[in-house]
Formats: C-alpha cells, structure tokens, sequence
C-alpha cells in the first residue's frame, strides 16, 4: 500500500483520465446520455444541486470515489464529528458542526457535554436579543438601541455581515447592523459618523481577543462613545463581547457579565452559527437563527452519515480536485443569482483559501501537487456584464458554481424570471457554446464569424432552491465548509490552521513603532521597506 493519496494508484488512475479528457466535449457527453440532467443530479435537503454540466463520466466519478478511500475521507469525517483531535498543529477537535446540533443530541468531548454547553450560550444570546429587539435593553441615556455595530475581522466579521445581508428579508428593520473590520479608520469612521451613541450598541467579536484590528478599533469606538455619554459606566449599556478569551475581555474593560463565549474547537471561519453569529441573531431574531442552524444541520447529517458515493459535498469536493489537481484550473468562480448573497463570495474566500491554501502535507512534507482554489465572484447578472466574458472566451478553465432560487423574496412585475433566464442561459451557453457552423448559419460576416465562436466545453454546478430562508442558507454554508473539508482531505493537508497569517500579524506589531517615532531606525529592514518607510514618515511630517 503506498504511503501518500498522491503515490497511489487511485491517483494514476485519474492522472490517466485525465489525460484522455482533453478531447471530451460536454456537447457529447449530453448528446452519448439523454439522460445525463436527471442522473447526475441530487437533492440535499432544500438544494437541488445538478453538476451534470461538469467535465465528468461514471469512470471518472468511480475514480474519485476509489481516491476519497484512499484517503480515508469516511473514516476522517467519523473523526472530525467524534472530536478528534484532527486540527494536529494546534492539537485542537474541529467540532463547528457541534454547534448546530439539536438540543437533544448528545456529544461529550474531552469530557466536556459540548451540546449543554452550545445550547446554555445560544440560550444566552437569544435572552440578549429578544431585550434588545424589543427596547427592553436601554442605553446609558434610557433610549432603545436603533444600530449594532459589529467590530471584528477575518472569521469574526465575514460569516455575519454575510449572512446579515443574506438574510436582511428577515431582519427586525428598526435595527440596522452595521460591520467594522478593516484597522483603516475610515471604516471606524464611516460606519459611526452619522450614529448617536446613546442609541448604538458595539459587539466586540474576536477569538482571541488578540487581533490588533479589532482591539484598535474597539479602543476607538470606545473613545467615541464617551466623548459624548462622557461616563465610563456608560460602557457596559453599549458594548458586548464574544469571545474564547474572556481573560483578555475583561482587560479591555467589557463585563465578562456581557461577554458570550464559544469554544477553541471553533474554527474563526467556521464560527458564523456560534456566538460570533450574534448580530445577525438579534437581527433576524432567535427563532430564525434556530431555522438557520437546522438547516447547516440537516446538510451536517447527509455529510455524516451518507456513503461517498452519493454524498453530494464529498462528491463537489472530489469533482473540485479533478478540476484543480488534475486538470490544472486554477480558480473557482461563484456566482450566485441573488443579490442578497452579494458577500457570498467574500466569505468563501476565506473559508475555501484560509483553509486548503496549505502546501506542506499532515506528515511535515512538502505537496507536490495543486491544492487550494482560488475562489471568486460576484452576484449575476452583474458579473455577465464584467467578467463572464473569460470565462467563455478566454483560455483558462474555470469551473463555476450557480447558485438561484425559484421564489424571490420580493416580486417585481417580470424582474426575477428575466433574472432566471439569465440564470439559465449562461451555464447552457458555457457548456455548449457556439459552433462555427451555427455562427455562419446566422448570416454572420466570414471575417467575424471566428469572433462569435464559443467553444462551450466550461463546466458548471448548479445549485436551485425554492427559496432564500435561514434554513435553505444554513443549508448552503454548510454545503461549502464540506466541500472543503473534502479537499483538504484529499490533499492530505490541514485546513485548520492558518500558520501564514500570523507572519504578517508579528511584522505589522514590529513595523508600527517605525512609522509613529520619527527618531525610531528607519534603516534596519532590507532596501525596499527602508525607502517606503521614509517616503511614508516623510508625508506625515515625521
Ligand atoms: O486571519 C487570521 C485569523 O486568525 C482568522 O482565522 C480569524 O478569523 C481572524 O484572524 C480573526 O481572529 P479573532 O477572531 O481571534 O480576532
């Protein structure tokens, strides 16, 4: 038996499928399978996920399903829902699917009843929310909070303003959530420059409680609110923390009283149904944010507990190492056709890269293969209008996924079926294209006729629910974070860890005294920061 997925057989096997790939057209395999819609097709819970139009056949999926055993994906998602230790290089259990388990299941981890311990804080947050939602919760001056403004980056701000505007259908419209993420103060001054203090609460979300970013900010936001309550007991009407680390929360001055906890086993990219989920709890209120973690759960149970060859997110998983491994593609577009999933993307980005952009396998060694996609996009049809246009004329193979719902939240005269005709129209015409023939049928001019050719042949996933709900978006979070479990699985890496962040985190912390102090060396980094450095010091008068 060899020692790595990538010296096995299994794997030669698609190395060699996918050498004789380069002449399979999608045309042909619609045209060799009438059937091929209906058959390569699965329901998982509310989503209808047809990945017919991808660059596959049965061999090539029977392929992928021997190399997941390989790889031992099975027994790996056994482990991770167990509590095992997966996340080796931070010895930590990777349990976020803990955190949308129902009330009744039961789990004990390193001895400790997580379930009792999800459910006492989701019990918690709920109480804050329905206080707040309902103006029993005052500020410092007596008046009822109107703005939340959620400060925290990374995993603590990406999962939520997502899923707030995701969600914004069915959020209590008389509080507006706002997000502070970036250490750029025009963001802390953009999001508060028209609020009143005494009417805005901050939640202050970070896991460790560590992050410059949101620490910085947080020191500000709290400088800005006294500057007008001018009374430092107005703090604890006006700010609330979630976090592992309520050591540090109570340094920077909040009651651990209004702190809500969640747990090392959560991953920063993983956390949004946890208590880092808190704004867009009291936004949509508590009921829907149960809806919501039911349906991650529900998509957690296929996961679980449904052989790999007819798991849907192992099997994307497996059909996204195809694409990126063994046929070269590089990046993965998501595209969704709704606009309220216009941060769907963004959070993607670090849930998909944060997590599988690893290239040093479980055993220390360095990969020799492709891992990690580039994930991007933008909601369509915005994207038609920008940047489609590569992904049907250009070189490079792009594997999409079209995410659409049949039922709008809002109807507007014939808006959302011109909408889902674009929808439509756009993964037919990529897997299908144009021939020569048809453009010079039309009556196109010879010399332009080459122009108008697509050649098709661009594989698409798509993804159709009835509706946008917490529970179909629930659903679709947790379709992803499986995808990528599958991949990392495969490649042999671990996806929870980010070692590569921190790097940059330690050198900002070094560099930052060099651009206040103007008698600070400027001349101690390699040439290039050096001039930077002087040039910026120079500006600001230092
Ligand atoms: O970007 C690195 C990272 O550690 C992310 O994984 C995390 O989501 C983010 O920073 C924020 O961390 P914290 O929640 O501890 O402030």
């Amino acid at each position: 038996m060899s020692e790595h997925v990538s010296d096995s057989a299994e794997w030669q096997a698609l190395q060699g499928h996918a050498e004789k790939f380069s002449a399979v057209h999608l045309r042909d395999l619609f045209d060799s399978e009438p059937q091929r819609g209906e058959r390569y097709a699965a329901e998982l819970a509310d989503l209808y996920i047809d990945y017919s139009k991808n660059l596959v056949t049965d061999e090539v999926l029977s392929a992928l399903v021997a190399l997941a055993g390989r790889a031992k994906l099975s027994e790996r998602i056994t482990a991770m829902f167990a509590g095992e230790h997966i996340n080796v290089t931070e010895d930590r259990a990777v349990l976020h699917t803990a955190l949308r388990l129902p009330r009744d299941a039961q789990l004990v981890v390193d001895g400790q009843d997580v379930v009792a311990d999800v459910h006492e804080v989701l019990d918690r947050m709920g109480a804050f929310a329905d206080k707040v939602r309902s103006g029993e919760w005052k500020g410092h001056t007596g008046e009822r909070i109107k703005t939340l403004v959620n400060i925290g980056i990374g995993g603590s701000d990406l999962g939520p303003v997502m899923a707030y505007e995701a969600l914004k259908d069915y959020t209590q419209r008389d509080i507006e959530c706002r997000f502070v993420s970036n250490i750029d103060p025009t963001d802390l001054f953009e999001k508060t420059r028209d609020l009143d203090p005494a009417t805005t609460l901050f939640i202050i979300v970070s896991k460790t409680f560590t992050t410059q970013e949101t620490l910085t900010n947080a020191a500000e936001a709290r400088s800005w609110l006294l500057a007008t309550l001018k009374d430092d007991a107005a703090v604890a009407k006006h700010f609330v923390a979630v976090s592992t680390n309520a050591a540090k929360v109570a340094d920077f001055g909040i009651d651990t009283a209004n702190m809500f906890g969640f747990w090392d086993w959560v991953g920063g990219r993983y956390s949004l149904p946890s208590a880092v989920g808190l704004s867009v709890l009291v936004a949509i209120g508590k009921e829907k944010f149960a809806e919501m973690l039911a349906g991650y759960h529900a998509v957690d149970e296929h996961f679980r507990s449904t052989p790999i060859e007819q798991n849907v997110p192992a099997l994307l998983g497996l059909i996204n190492v195809w694409y990126d491994t063994f046929l070269g593609a590089q990046s993965h577009a998501v595209l969704p056709y709704a606009q309220y999933l216009h941060r769907f993307a963004a959070y993607l980005q670090q849930l998909t890269m944060e997590s599988n952009g690893k290239s040093v396998r479980l055993d220390g060694e360095r990969v020799a293969y492709q891992t990690g996609e580039v994930f991007w996009g933008e909601p369509g049809t915005n994207g038609q209008h920008a940047f489609y246009q590569l992904i049907h004329q250009g070189t490079k193979l792009i594997p999409a996924d079209f995410i659409g719902f049949s039922v709008p939240n809002h109807d507007i005269g014939e808006m959302h079926d011109l909408f889902m005709s674009n929808f439509l129209a756009q993964t037919g015409a990529l897997a299908f294209g144009r021939t020569l023939e048809q453009v010079e049928a039309e009556g196109t001019k010879p010399e332009v006729a080459k122009h108008r050719v697509m050649q098709g042949n661009h594989p698409t996933t798509t993804i159709l629910a009835e509706k946008l709900t917490p529970a179909t978006f629930g659903q679709l979070v947790a379709l992803y974070e499986h995808i990528t479990f599958t991949q990392g699985v495969i490649w042999e890496i671990n996806s929870f860890d980010q070692w590569g962040v921190e790097l940059g985190k330690v050198m900002a912390n070094q560099l930052a005294p060099k651009l206040t102090a103007s008698d600070a060396p400027a001349d101690d980094a390699d040439s290039s920061t050096n001039i930077l450095i002087k040039r910026y010091r120079a500006a600001r008068g230092r």
